[in-house]
């Protein structure tokens, strides 16, 4: 990494002026800032040697005998702490010299050993509405499975499909009542939520259709093909027409899974906690395991009349994905705040299994996050991934059309256009704050090219492209970076410069808005580069130099843009 090379200019004098060794003041080193301070900071307590315990007299003691090299102009003394100035004109090569090398993989880690994560994200109910937490699931879990590919994980993507249980047999009968083939076929995720809706409303005053619901499920469950036929369908087309939609929003998973899966493997959850003594019989004759004495309470793992639930399942698919994966090294659950408590319990019950066969994972985490307050399309409130995609890019296709945004190029593919802005609208509009906050939703705000949006990011992008295809030179690999000397190519260069730090953070904390806000600091950054240092006009050594500070700007942008799960537009 360029910045690593910084860091040795500064640890390598250092520790033969301190006997401290080079690694751990590496360690130590905090590189600049976001806020583009252009020094690498040290805390002196860190180094302090035995008996010395004067940092700030020791501080200005190195500063002083500290020697300017090829990249450090100088170190000063600010307190306990060091200040080390870089010299520009290297640091932007370095840069430079690094994306050139990376282009589409900068940004990117390797680990020494593969390690696999699994994410388990979007996970709807068929038949279900795609609520707010839903969407939320799908595009913090893209995100979370890009960044840790990124950061060099191998990384397993599961759709865990609500997909079984007794609600299933009341939809099978309610499609007998009130579905249509024809209807099916065109939109299965519609028709089959107007379908459930209107068994369950008879439902609530009929019990007869209840204990029907209840023998179907019965069924199934016995795998009787008969019962088993319609249900498959159901599952299928509505995963073709997920598929379609995911599409729009580059999410691809590697596993259409689901609790329905899950399936074969109950009977042996319920022998292993048997075996393990955690299970526990009720009063009336529901299995619990008890944790009490850890303040979780006492989740249901059987029913009396003998029937899993979706705790039971989520252990079975522990089993199952053991099964087809192998030993994993974490396992993701991207799901809303509401099911706090209930993962907590999982995970507790997995430490208890753990207990005893320690193989079984441990390292289960719960990628949280707040609520979505207002979320509905023009259709009404009941919200479908897809209305919500459509809605955006209704907006996107006005706002274009109004010309009230910005000067569009010639557009071969406007709807496509429309289409991809209004997904980034969404997907920033999710992911600009910390993942754990709750926000409003706004159509206006989100789809605006002002402001904390997708759209300026993609608007930035499709400039930055502009500007290679409006200069009538092509920008060279060999330019001569050491005709950058602007403070604002300086200041775009160590923007630039950031994001392997940033995707790091990104990837240890799972929070998107580290790099969401980043990708802004590196927008505002590059125009303000941009107003200055003129391609057009420019001597060609000059204009070459800056096409490829402005190209690797475009890389930086579109890299973190990916990882977000947005694709970069270069026209609009
Ligand atoms: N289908 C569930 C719901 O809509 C979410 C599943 C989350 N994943 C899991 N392994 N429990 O609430």
């Amino acid at each position: 990494m360029a910045t690593q090379l910084f860091k040795r200019a500064i640890a390598k004098p250092l520790s033969k002026l301190t006997q401290v060794n080079e690694k751990h003041i590496i360690k130590n080193l905090q590189t600049p800032k976001i806020q583009l301070q252009h020094q690498f900071g040290l805390p002196v307590p860190k180094l302090l040697p035995e008996g010395q315990k004067n940092a700030v007299a020791y501080s200005q003691e190195l500063a002083g005998k500290f020697e300017p090299n090829t990249y450090i102009e100088k170190a000063t003394a600010v307190g306990p702490f060091l200040q080390f100035d870089v010299r520009p004109s290297e640091y932007i090569k370095s840069t430079l010299t690094q994306v050139l090398k990376e282009k589409d993989k900068y940004g990117c880690h390797t680990l020494p050993e593969k390690k696999t994560v699994i994410i388990d994200y979007s996970s709807p109910n068929i038949a279900k509405p795609f609520h707010a937490g839903h969407l939320r699931s799908t595009i913090l879990g893209n995100f979370i499975k890009r960044i840790h590919d990124a950061n060099g994980y191998h990384t397993i993507g599961i759709n865990y499909l609500g997909d079984w249980g007794k609600q299933y047999g009341l939809l099978a009968i309610g499609f007998e009542m009130f579905g249509e083939e024809g209807e099916l076929e065109k939109d299965p995720i519609h028709h089959l939520y107007e379908v459930y809706v209107k068994i369950n409303a008879l439902a609530k005053d009929d019990t007869e259709i209840d204990k029907r619901a209840n023998a179907y499920f019965k069924k199934m469950e016995q795998g009787d093909e008969t019962a088993l036929i319609q249900w498959r369908r159901f599952r299928e087309l509505s995963i073709d027409s997920y598929k379609q939609i995911y599409k729009r929003l580059n999410i691809d998973f590697d596993y259409f899974s689901g609790e329905s899966q899950t399936e074969s493997y109950i009977p042996k959850v319920y022998e292993m906690l048997n075996k393990y003594g955690l299970m526990e019989t009720t009063d009336d004759g529901a299995s619990i395991v008890n944790l009490e004495a850890y303040k979780l309470g006492k989740p249901i793992i059987q029913r009396a009349d003998g029937t899993s639930l979706y705790m039971t399942r989520d252990i079975a698919s522990i089993l199952l994905r053991r099964q087809l994966f192998g030993d994993f090294d974490k396992s993701v659950y991207v799901v809303g705040i509401e099911q706090e408590l209930y993962l907590k319990q999982l995970f507790k019950i997995s430490e208890l299994i753990n207990h005893h066969d320690p193989s079984w994972p441990t390292d289960l985490y719960h990628a949280n996050f707040g609520r979505v307050m207002g979320m509905s399309t023009r259709k009404g409130t009941v919200v479908f991934l897809q209305d919500i995609l459509d809605t955006a890019q209704e907006h996107m296709l006005e706002n274009i059309k109004n010309g009230n945004q910005f000067k569009m190029d010639e557009l071969d593919d406007l709807n496509n256009v429309a289409d991809k802005l209004g997904a980034s609208a969404v997907l920033v509009q999710d992911m600009v704050a910390k993942r754990l906050k709750n926000y409003q939703f706004s159509w206006d705000r989100m789809t605006s090219a002002r402001g904390y949006t997708g759209v300026y990011l993609q608007y930035t992008h499709a400039r930055l492209c502009g500007i290679e295809r409006n200069s009538n030179i092509s920008f060279d690999m060999d330019a001569d970076t050491s005709l950058l000397k602007e403070k604002e190519a300086f200041e775009l260069a160590l923007t630039i410069s950031q994001l392997p730090d940033i995707t790091q953070s990104a990837c240890q904390t799972m929070d998107p808005c580290i790099l969401v806000q980043y990708l802004f600091k590196l927008a505002h950054v590059t125009s303000q580069a941009n107003n200055i240092l003129r391609v057009k006009g420019a001597d060609t050594k000059t204009a070459e130099a800056r096409l490829l500070l402005f190209w690797a700007a475009k890389t930086t942008l579109a890299n973190g843009l990916n990882l977000l799960g947005i694709d970069p537009l270069n026209r609009m």
